[in-house]
């Protein structure tokens, strides 16, 4: 019988991967975790519906030759099931216009070592999200005897899970982005309660024995904290950045290989005890290149620091999105092969090349790259 799962990092030698689908990705029905306003681009608060055909033509021709070319160096690729994101869901407790999409499976899955975890997400429209990848899971499951097949604890997402529903957004905006650091950043306080426990996978940066967490618009305390239990052989470090609005810590914060970590040049880690543990193990964090957009795309939720959600082959080896010179420039400075994908008319289905893929096989093992550790972090 073959071993399928196994991950324990973000840099060995990729073998297996899920990597997404755009086809019928919607701008979501307001909902209180997020609230789409963008009267520009057809969608002004309160509607919904497909994003363009065109723009999902164009995605999915990007998503399938990125697919082709993982393939071609070797990496076996799996794809989600689509459903249909245009359906009112509901559950005992509330109902939701419209579902989300499928592109971005590194914010639900989450692989560490033999196991593959359904993260519970804080959105209602992406609590059914993990109907799309069960037929891959299930194969894992019918051909590999030890993969574990996890899901964290399905969340109710009703209001309380929410500070003031939609009108918290509003709120929030009201406010430059320093205020907002100051009034939400720093207190971890931006729009979700401790109700329940809430993740996403894609807040969670995978170094070996150590997972370090963000707290963020999508993770909260109590999340982290089932995390810390459910992984009883990992230490699960919080961390927090220099940001307004922090959701996936993959354009952020992301390991290169041992003892070299990418940070994001705005969004600095605000977390002391994070940087004195990187220190202390010798590993140098470097700021990222500045990326090629000054703007995000129409339609697009995440931000031109997509520059830097990138996907290692290997240790040496990254998959970098192609109109992105400098932070090309930057990592063969730093030694590494870069191999361009053209990718950005995928960001406004969820993200870039890390966003839109998750791992299901790494060679390797466990290992401890923070051997020295501070207390109680
Ligand atoms: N939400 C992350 C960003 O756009 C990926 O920066």
């Amino acid at each position: 019988m073959p071993k399928i799962v196994n991950s324990w990092n973000e840099w060995s030698r990729l073998k297996r991967v899920i990597v997404g689908r755009a086809d019928g990705t919607m701008v979501q029905a307001p909902e209180p975790a997020t609230v789409r306003d963008w009267p520009e681009d057809g969608f002004p608060k309160g509607t919904y519906g497909p994003l363009p055909q065109e723009m999902e033509d164009a995605a999915n021709e990007q998503m399938d030759n990125f697919a082709a070319l993982l393939e071609k160096h070797n990496v076996i690729v799996d794809r989600p099931e689509v459903l249909d994101f245009s359906q009112q869901v509901s559950t005992p407790d509330w109902k939701q216009d419209s579902m989300f999409g499928v592109m971005p499976p590194r914010d639900i899955l989450l692989t560490i070592g033999n196991e593959i975890l359904e993260a519970t997400m804080s959105q209602r429209s992406r609590w059914f999200e993990y109907l799309a990848y069960r037929p891959l899971l299930q194969s894992y499951f019918e051909q590999d005897p030890e993969f574990r097949w996890e899901s964290a604890p399905k969340p109710r997402l009703t209001d309380a899970s929410y500070v003031d529903g939609m009108d918290f957004w509003e709120y929030a905006e009201s406010f430059s982005d320093e205020e907002q650091i100051e009034r939400f950043t720093k207190k971890k306080q931006w729009n979700l309660t401790e109700e329940e426990p809430l993740f996403d996978a894609a807040d969670v940066g995978r170094f070996g024995r150590d997972l370090f967490v963000q707290r963020s618009t999508a993770t909260n305390g109590a999340g982290i904290d089932w995390l810390r239990r459910h992984y009883p052989e990992h230490r699960v470090h919080e961390v927090l950045f220099y940001e307004a609005h922090p959701m996936h810590i993959d354009a952020t914060f992301i390991p290169l290989r041992p003892g070299l970590a990418l940070s994001n040049r705005q969004r600095y880690p605000m977390t002391d005890e994070m940087v004195k543990l990187f220190e202390m193990n010798g590993w140098k964090i470097v700021p990222c290149a500045e990326p090629a957009l000054s703007e995000k795309p129409p339609l697009c939720f995440c931000s031109v620091w997509l520059s830097m959600n990138t996907l290692l082959l290997d240790e040496k080896t990254i998959f970098v999105e192609e109109s992105e010179k400098a932070q090309q420039q930057q990592f063969y400075e730093l030694g590494f092969e870069v191999i361009p994908v053209p990718f950005w008319a995928v960001g406004p289905f969820g993200g870039g090349l890390h966003c839109a893929t998750a791992d299901v096989y790494r060679e390797g093992d466990l290992e401890d790259y923070f051997p020295k550790q501070i207390p109680g972090y």
